[in-house]
């Protein structure tokens, strides 16, 4: 059976396109890293690709897909509660659309536990959305107004999530069926944040990952530049 709304048209609905640009409005105002159409984009295809790699439906990757799309659309409201608002909201855009209440209602469970401070791995989809939020660490995800001063103060580097994003040249999921192991596996340029940066930000998300991966069946385990540390 056909989807009844893919990620594609999701990409050219003026109405979910309008609360991720308030999204970026607010974040870049904030100072936060980048979520716009690129890490929505990202977060649903990996979030699938868990699934699919453990083993999941098609349409458990289907769900997974639109809950990654979606999921950090309630910052169109306030960051605080984002998971929330988010996860209300996308309930009601989907339903509205034509999903069915059943898949709607769990693409809302998970959005509304993808953040680690309020958030569970409740679900399979919730647990690969985690997965998949988590693991978008990149360079181009910092703003570009505070590269400069990452580049050249290293005092006034206040941010320690800018400095970690702006050392990640590339950052992946490893999903190994066999072993039933997931490794984040991520290339860092140590000459702008060391290790110990990583541990101190990933800490509680790592534990958060690592519950994700329970939910799943698997183990999780931290690689940064071909070393295992988790
Ligand atoms: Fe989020
Ligand atoms: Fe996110």
């Amino acid at each position: 059976m056909d989807p009844i709304i893919t990620v594609k048209e999701l990409k050219n609905d003026p109405e979910i396109q309008a609360l991720l640009r308030v999204t970026e409005v607010e974040l870049e105002a904030l100072g936060y890293t980048e979520h716009s159409n690129r890490h929505a984009s990202i977060v649903s295809k990996w979030a699938g690709e868990v699934l699919a790699k453990l083993g999941g439906s098609e349409h458990e990757v289907y769900l997974a897909g639109i809950a990654g799309y979606l999921h950090d659309i309630g910052n169109a409201v306030n960051r605080h509660d984002h998971a929330q608002s988010g996860a209300l909201l996308a309930y009601q855009l989907l339903v509205k659309r034509g999903m069915c209440f059943e898949d709607a209602a769990e693409i809302m469970l998970a959005i509304g536990n993808h953040d680690e401070q309020l958030g569970d791995a409740v679900s399979r989809i919730t647990a690969a959305l985690i997965l998949a939020d988590k693991a978008d660490v990149h360079k181009s995800r910092v703003r570009k107004s505070k590269i400069r001063m990452i580049k050249t103060v290293d005092a006034e580097i206040k941010d320690i999530h800018d400095r970690v994003n702006f050392a990640a040249e590339s950052s992946h999921l490893d999903v190994d069926p066999e072993k039933r192991r997931i490794t984040l596996d991520i290339t860092v340029d140590l000459s702008i944040c060391s290790v110990m940066d990583y541990f101190e930000i990933y800490f509680s998300r790592m534990s958060f990952c690592r519950k994700a991966a329970d939910l799943l069946g698997c183990t999780f385990s931290l690689k940064i530049n071909n070393v295992v540390l988790l």
